[in-house]
């Protein structure tokens, strides 16, 4: 992909910033002892903000994501392929971005599995780059979850395989190639995964694909003048940014609504953007998952941010509304969806009261392990780390309850939110900064935000042996090392 190559840009870039005041600095330290705090005297911020720009005009159809069809199904076993490529996408009428997808020219199809059943999917890279495709979210043995070291080289197929063991959750897949996490999905490479259980099932929440059980991945780019993604004049190290936001790859996308209740599975695939996202009358809609699945009850809200990587599934009651009368879902001042009522609106059920049975997860006081988040730009770390392939930092056995606990350390310009991610399993958030999280945390998390100065404390424990990473998910952070990774043993 020639129109995305950060590397090449990436000094270029810096210099820019460098002269625009963006970084004064006497020279780059070595992370560790920058993240031991040497920041004294120094004149740094964090990040440019880039103003989201409201569009105008005519508004464009949502694009829905296709369910992918498995190539084979026999019993239980299901065969799926992916394929990743170059493509070129309008996302303007009569113009032409390049692109990167899966089995398409931009994000990739939906892939609805149930619990249950066995998963292999055949991975295609037919782009010019090394690859991985990681299960973001999904209970996957290590060998199979697309870290950095499980590369699939340009040209050549890789087959990963898994059971599906987790309860009904909004997950995602998206790559992490070592060091172009960033600008690969910047390029398009994410797509959705529904996992489907009894449970949920049996609650009939809405549940019509792209009808009124809608998945909405929420992105921000630039674009140059040629329409073409501007990753590298807009690239920064302590993650990139753009005017422009995309639903589903989608400008200024509006849905038509047909019932009167309507679920959207809202995934933060940015970069690094953070959305607070609410309905432009303020009424107040339902969460009921937040990412690994249904919460206890719904919890209804007003705003919901999410920091990249988290997901939250939401309802929202269009009811009572008249045909030809709209609703926004906005983030800021922004429209992110505009939903329009087309037609009366179909009863499609009421809300649960109740949607699932987790135990309360308790704070006993222990802390296994600990965690420090620090550091700025190009020079991040955790527990003044920067990641490297070949250490590994944890050491762990599988079904043993761990606390963990997370602190986003301030720095000398205040710090800035951090989004923490686990691989291969969900937590359960304990306490933030000691006190119990809100309603909408209580559920399973597999990404958690961290305020600057802020200590988060969550029970997990790993099902599945091997290699699994942890990272900040502002995708510029991990690419710059803010990543670490913890080896399970059986048993
Ligand atoms: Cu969504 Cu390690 O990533
Ligand atoms: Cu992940
Ligand atoms: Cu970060």
């Amino acid at each position: 992909m020639k129109a995305l190559n950060p590397k090449r840009n990436l000094r270029k870039t810096l210099s820019l910033a460098m002269a625009a005041g963006l970084f004064v600095t006497s020279g780059w330290m070595p992370a560790k002892a920058f993240a031991q705090g040497m920041m004294g005297g120094m004149n740094m911020m964090h990040s440019a903000d880039v103003k989201l720009v409201q569009e105008q005009g005519d508004y464009r159809p949502l694009r829905i994501p296709a369910i992918l069809e498995p190539d084979e199904t026999n019993g239980n076993a299901r065969h799926y392929t992916l394929i990743m490529d170059e493509g070129q996408t309008e996302f303007r009428e009569g113009s032409q971005t390049a692109t990167l997808g899966y089995n398409g020219s931009y994000l990739g199809p939906t892939l609805v599995l149930t619990k249950g059943e066995d998963i292999k999917v055949t991975l295609r890279n037919q782009m010019e780059e090394e690859t991985t495709v990681h299960w973001h979210g999904v209970l996957v043995p290590s060998i199979a979850d697309g870290g950095p070291h499980q590369v699939v080289n340009p040209g050549t197929e890789r087959d990963v395989s898994f059971s599906v063991k987790q309860e009904a959750a909004t997950v995602w897949y998206h790559p992490h190639t070592m060091g172009k996490t960033a600008e690969q999905v910047y390029g398009g490479l994410a797509g959705f995964i529904l996992i489907k259980d009894d449970n949920e099932l049996s609650r009939n929440l809405p549940a019509e694909y792209g009808v009124d059980d809608v998945p909405l991945v929420v992105q921000d780019r630039s674009f140059t003048q040629g329409m073409q993604f501007d990753y590298p004049g807009n690239f920064n190290p302590d993650g990139t940014l753009g005017n422009t936001l995309l639903a589903n790859g989608t400008i200024h996308a509006a849905f038509d609504v047909t019932t009167e209740l309507l679920r959207l599975r809202l995934l933060n695939g940015s970069n690094a953007r953070i959305y607070n996202f609410q309905l432009s009358d303020g009424r107040p809609f339902m969460q009921i998952a937040s990412d690994g699945g249904l919460l206890n009850e719904p919890v209804a809200i007003q705003s919901i941010r999410l920091t990249p990587g988290e997901r939250a599934e939401i309802m929202v009651s269009l009811k009572g509304m008249n045909s030809g009368e709209y609703l926004d879902l906005i983030s800021e001042d922004t429209t992110v969806l505009r939903l329009n009522v087309a037609g009366d609106l179909k009863p499609n059920g009421s809300m649960p009261v109740t949607l699932n049975q987790l135990a309360t997860a308790v704070d006993n006081g222990t802390v296994d392990r600990r965690f420090v988040l620090f550091g700025m730009g190009a020079m991040v770390s955790i527990n003044g780390d920067v990641f490297d392939m070949n250490r590994v930092d944890e050491r762990g056995i599988t079904d043993q309850d761990e606390v963990w606990e997370i602190y986003n350390r301030p720095d000398m310009m205040g710090g800035m939110v951090h989004s923490f991610h686990l691989h291969g399993t969900q937590f359960r958030i304990l306490t933030r900064d000691g006190a119990l999280p809100p309603l909408n945390e209580r559920g399973w998390k597999d990404t958690v935000a961290l305020d600057s100065g802020e200590r988060v404390r969550f029970l997990v424990s790993f099902d599945e042996p091997g290699l699994f990473m942890y990272h900040c998910h502002i995708l510029e952070h991990e690419d710059n090392g803010m990543m670490g990774q913890i080896e399970i043993t059986a048993k």
